[in-house]
């Protein structure tokens, strides 16, 4: 019988060899065979199926972290998984595996700030050029598309500013363009989108995030198809990328709980939008928590549930004012990164785009004069308290 996702995440993996519920953590460089005859015996297979099993040497895995893969592969209905140190490395690896110079790489302006940095500043000394698109018109994608066009880069929605876009209408013009495609799907994770099933190439969460869970481990998830898998392999493999065995744990572990967590985070995000959605200094939230907000269409479209991130648009004549509000919030962490237990809150400077200021900048999000963003995090903890501290708090804002 064909068991239901969540039951699958409560199951996947047992080590038989120690009567554990839970996989073992297999630390390896050195991989260790009877005789060269099972070496080479084992390389071939490698060779012959480089999806199954690639563990010869550490570099390339160990069994947790392809219990790991395998768990994703499931999840993302993908073809092959590969796991990288950190998320952003699962970004770099997408982008050095496809692109080469005279390409063009088209990023969507809201993506995360190191990854426009990557596109912007970097691809450019390997002579690839890379365009950004107004995420809130496909029609600026389309008419941004050339013969040079090599990848689309979308994420979805975007950092901080949470614009969601027209996912189909994207792999259907890039399939028939023979352009890669390639989405950040960390804030919906594979359980609510399923970016491969929408024809994307590539599906990438930063597992650092909500896979994890717990704010102590680090890692991508770039789950790929049959079609961009070899130039991946390609690249992976030479540019030493990997997970280690105990991230690989962590992940797994986290990951048993992914649909509980979610669950709960959205049940808290929308008690504390309530609260939100009517102060008086709150010019608007950058959410689909209503059918008229901004993209709610696009997000029902696509999604099959929202998780806890999102931004809220403070109008204030006094940034030291926004400022202090985020200072004294007792139960809001100040700091890089979200996915985790916990509640968070970070101011985003997205208006200046300065010369060589490539991390944030926004080109095409429209801010009127004395508006200010917060990201916040809506962790696990209880959402009345949250609530009391927010409300405390924003009466610094003057
Ligand atoms: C949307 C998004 N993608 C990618 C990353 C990079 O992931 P990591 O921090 O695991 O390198 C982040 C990190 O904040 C992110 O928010």
């Amino acid at each position: 019988m064909k068991k239901s996702i969540r039951t699958f995440l409560k199951h996947p993996t047992k080590d038989n060899s120690n009567r554990s519920a839970n996989p073992a953590v297999i630390r390896a460089s050195t991989i260790l065979f009877n005789s060269m005859q099972e070496l080479y015996q084992h390389e071939k297979k490698i060779k012959k199926n480089q999806t199954i099993s690639h563990y010869s040497y550490g570099r390339y895995g160990s069994s947790t972290t392809i219990e790991l893969e395998n768990i994703l592969k499931e999840l993302e209905q993908a073809y092959h998984v590969f796991l990288t140190g950190t998320g952003f490395g699962g970004v770099a690896l997408a982008i050095m595996s496809l692109c080469r110079p005279g390409d063009e790489l088209l990023v969507s302006d809201n993506v995360y700030g190191p990854t426009k940095e990557i596109s912007e500043k970097l691809l450019s000394e390997f002579k690839v050029k890379a365009k950004f698109y107004n995420p809130d018109s496909f029609n600026d994608l389309k008419n941004k598309v050339s013969k040079k066009t090599k990848m689309i880069l979308v994420e979805n929605p975007g950092s901080n500013t949470f614009e969601f876009q027209d996912l189909a209408k994207i792999t259907s013009l890039a399939k028939k363009k023979k352009i890669f495609t390639f989405l950040d799907n960390t804030w919906g994770t594979p359980l609510y989108l399923k970016p491969l099933k929408i024809g994307f190439d590539m599906s990438f969460s930063s597992a650092t995030k909500y896979f994890s869970g717990h704010s102590d481990a680090m890692g991508g998830s770039l789950a790929v198809n049959k079609k961009v898998f070899k130039k991946i392999m390609f690249f992976y493999k030479l540019s030493g990328y990997r997970m280690s065995a105990d991230e690989a744990y962590l992940i797994i572990r986290g990951l048993r709980t992914l649909d509980t967590r979610l669950n709960q985070h959205y049940e808290n995000t929308k008690k504390v939008i309530n609260f939100l959605k009517s102060h008086k200094k709150i010019k608007e939230i950058l959410y689909p928590y209503k059918p008229s907000s901004k993209n709610y269409k696009l997000w029902k479209k696509y999604y099959s549930g929202a998780t806890g991130l999102f931004s809220i648009v403070i109008k204030s004549k006094k940034k030291s004012s926004v400022i202090k509000f985020i200072n004294s919030l007792e139960l809001f962490g100040i700091g890089y990164s979200w996915g985790g237990f916990e509640s968070l809150a970070l101011l985003q400077e997205l208006k200046s785009r300065k010369k060589n200021e490539y991390i944030q900048g926004r080109k095409y999000y429209r801010f009127d004069d004395n508006e200010h963003i917060v990201r916040l995090h809506i962790g696990l903890e209880d959402p009345k308290d949250l609530i009391n501290d927010l409300k405390i708090s924003l009466r610094y804002i003057k």
